[in-house]
Parts: structure tokens; sequence; C-alpha cells
């Protein structure tokens, strides 16, 4: 078992190293440069983070590994070539800025791939299939470079995409990770809270974002997290955001982050019509159903207090639901 693990990681690291040599040594990587300069990422960030470039050619990588007798199966395993039904070879990613994953001791497990051209037919990001060293859901990306600062800060910063995170850790904003993607995972929140137990929630400011946060929350309050939620201007994302704005906007934007009780509230007051009971029940609900999840009872009973005083409900209704839907959930 061992060597097979062993067998992907080599593979891995071979693209990898593919990846990076198409970026910085050849012609067509230029664009892919010019692309990355273009949205403010600069040297010191691809190095770090080890970007590459994917040739637009069908077999590039292929034809590569051939050529210095690497293992096209072996590739295959890692998901970086595929086959077509006759049998030949072809590359997974092509003309695409490659984000390398890597695992926490910083193994390369499997990338992540933007297309360069506005080319609505094509997905905007690919990334590589789940492999025995690489389960999607199991994975932050970013935490290898972002761990030390997590530790150092305290709480962690968690965004939804590759820019994102490598946006923010280029501001000096390293405690960062992303889910990549919206939907966060039991496995990633695991993984979080073995480095820190307060996590920033700053998704994309849209609707998918919001549901996305929603959901989350659920999650890293059933693992014992403090969660905080940090409101972006509508439409902007962190990477977008950092670049339009001083640091000191940043800064702000983290201390105004408000609790889940708190975002909650927003959100179905956003939904309008707050001054209509029945809206005004099914916030409460959803925010009894979140209390739920919360192990430590001190922190369910602050938490209901403040939605006592809140919504003027009797605490002792609020743990009577509460206490409910936990005896339920058994
Ligand atoms: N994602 C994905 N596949 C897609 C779209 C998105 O895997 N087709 C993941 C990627 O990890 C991406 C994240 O979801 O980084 C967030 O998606 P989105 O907000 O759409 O992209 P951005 O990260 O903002 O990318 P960019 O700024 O390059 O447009
Ligand atoms: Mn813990
Ligand atoms: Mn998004
Ligand atoms: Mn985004
Ligand atoms: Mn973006």
């Amino acid at each position: 078992v061992e060597t097979e693990f062993e067998e992907l990681y080599e593979a891995n690291q071979f693209a990898k190293e593919f990846f990076i040599r198409n970026l910085m040594k050849t012609t067509e990587g230029k664009k892919a440069i010019e692309y990355l300069y273009k949205r403010g990422i600069n040297d010191a960030t691809i190095r770090n983070f080890e970007l590459g470039y994917s040739p637009e050619q069908w077999d590039a990588l292929v034809q590569y590994a051939i050529k210095q007798n690497f293992s096209l199966e072996s590739l295959e395993k890692a998901g970086v070539v595929a086959r077509r039904e006759d049998g030949a070879y072809y590359d997974r990613f092509r003309g695409r800025v490659i984000f390398p994953i890597f695992s926490i001791t910083g193994r390369t497990i499997a990338f992540g791939g933007r297309r360069l051209k506005d080319d609505e037919n094509i997905p905007k990001y690919i990334n590589s299939p789940e492999t025995k060293v690489y389960t999607k859901g199991k994975v932050l990306y970013g935490l290898y470079q972002g761990k030390e600062a997590i530790r150092r800060k305290g709480y962690a910063i968690l965004v939804e995409g590759y820019m994102d995170c490598i946006s923010l850790f280029q501001a000096g904003i390293e405690n960062v990770v992303a889910s990549g993607g919206t939907a966060l995972t039991e496995e990633q929140v695991r993984l979080i809270s073995n480095y820190t137990n307060t996590i920033y929630f700053l998704y994309d400011a849209d609707s998918a974002g919001a549901k996305a946060m929603m959901r989350g929350i659920d999650l890293m309050l059933a693992q014992g997290l403090d969660v905080y939620i940090v409101k972006l201007p509508e439409g902007e994302d962190p990477d977008s955001f950092i670049k339009k704005n001083p640091i000191s906007e940043f800064n702000k934007l983290i201390e105004n982050a408000v609790n889940f009780v708190e975002f909650k509230a927003l959100t179905y007051q956003q939904l309008g019509k707050f001054d209509d009971p029945n809206v005004k029940v099914k916030a409460i609900r959803s925010l009894v159903e979140s209390i739920s999840k919360i192990p430590d009872e001190l922190k369910r009973n602050v938490f209901i207090r403040e939605i006592s005083s809140k919504y003027k409900i009797p605490e002792r209704l609020l743990v009577n639901e509460v206490e409910s839907i936990i005896l339920r959930a058994r």
C-alpha cells in the first residue's frame, strides 16, 4: 500500500515540475504569467504556491513523460492524464493556470486548474479526480502554507477559492485556507480544528456564498468551534476586495465580523418582512437548530440568553426547544 501512495506522490511531483517549467520557461507560459500579473499576483506568490501552467496542446504532459521515460500509468492513476477509448493518453489540464494542492506535510497530491481564456464553454476551474492520496472533501487549500500563521494568530480565515487564498496570503494575511468551492465538509472542519478553534468565515458576497455559510456554520458549531461571519460588500470576493482596498479596510471587516446569531438574524431580515411573525419564527427555529449542535452546554446557554433577549422569547421555552432537538437527534 505504501508503495502505491509513493507512486501517486511521485506522479504528482513529476506533473508539478512540468507545469512550473511551462510557466517559467516557455513562450506559451508567458501568457499565464501575464494573466497572473494582471490579477496582481507577484513572483514570490507564484513561487510560494508553486503555480504552474498546462499548455493548450492535448498531449504536452504525455509527450514529456514519454521523453523522460516516466510511467503514463502512474500519471493516469494520479489523474493528471486520462485515456481515450482507443487507448491513447491525453492531458487532463490544458491551457490552464495550475494550483498544486499540498498535503499537510507538503506533498503534492492534486491540482486545480483555472482556464486562461474567458470562454464560457469550458469550466472555469477543473480539479484532479479523487485518488488514493486525494479526497476533495478532506483537504483545505493553503493549509500547508498557512498553518503556522493560523497557530500564531489563533484563528483561521476560511475562503472559497484558490485566488482568494493566495491573494490574502500575498497581502500579509497568511492565516487563510480555502475550501475549494462552496460545500464545506465535516472532514474539512475537523482538519482545521487541529490548528485552531476559531474560524472567520469569509465566503463570496453572493447568494451561493451566503447559503454555503448558513450550512457551514452548523458543521463548525457541531465540532465545538467558535465561528464569526465576515461581511463583504455585495458582489465582492476576498480576492477582489483586497485588490481594491487597503489592508486597514480588510482589518475592519474582520473586526466587524458577527457571530452566528447576528448573521442568521441579518440573513432573515434581508429576506424582508421581518415584522411578519412567521418569518420571525423561522429565524428563531433556525437559530435553535444551530444551538442544538453546540456540544458545550455553557456555550449553548449563553447563546440562548442572547436570542431570548433579542427576540423577547422566554429562555425556558428556548431551552426546551433545544433539548427536544438534541433528544430527537440521539
Ligand atoms: N470551483 C470549482 N469549479 C468551478 C468553479 C469553482 O472547483 N467550476 C471552486 C474553485 O476552487 C474556486 C472556488 O470554487 O476557486 C470558488 O469559485 P468562484 O468564486 O466561482 O471562483 P473564484 O475563486 O472567485 O475564481 P476567479 O477569481 O478566478 O474567477
Ligand atoms: Mn480541537
Ligand atoms: Mn463563489
Ligand atoms: Mn469567488
Ligand atoms: Mn474571484
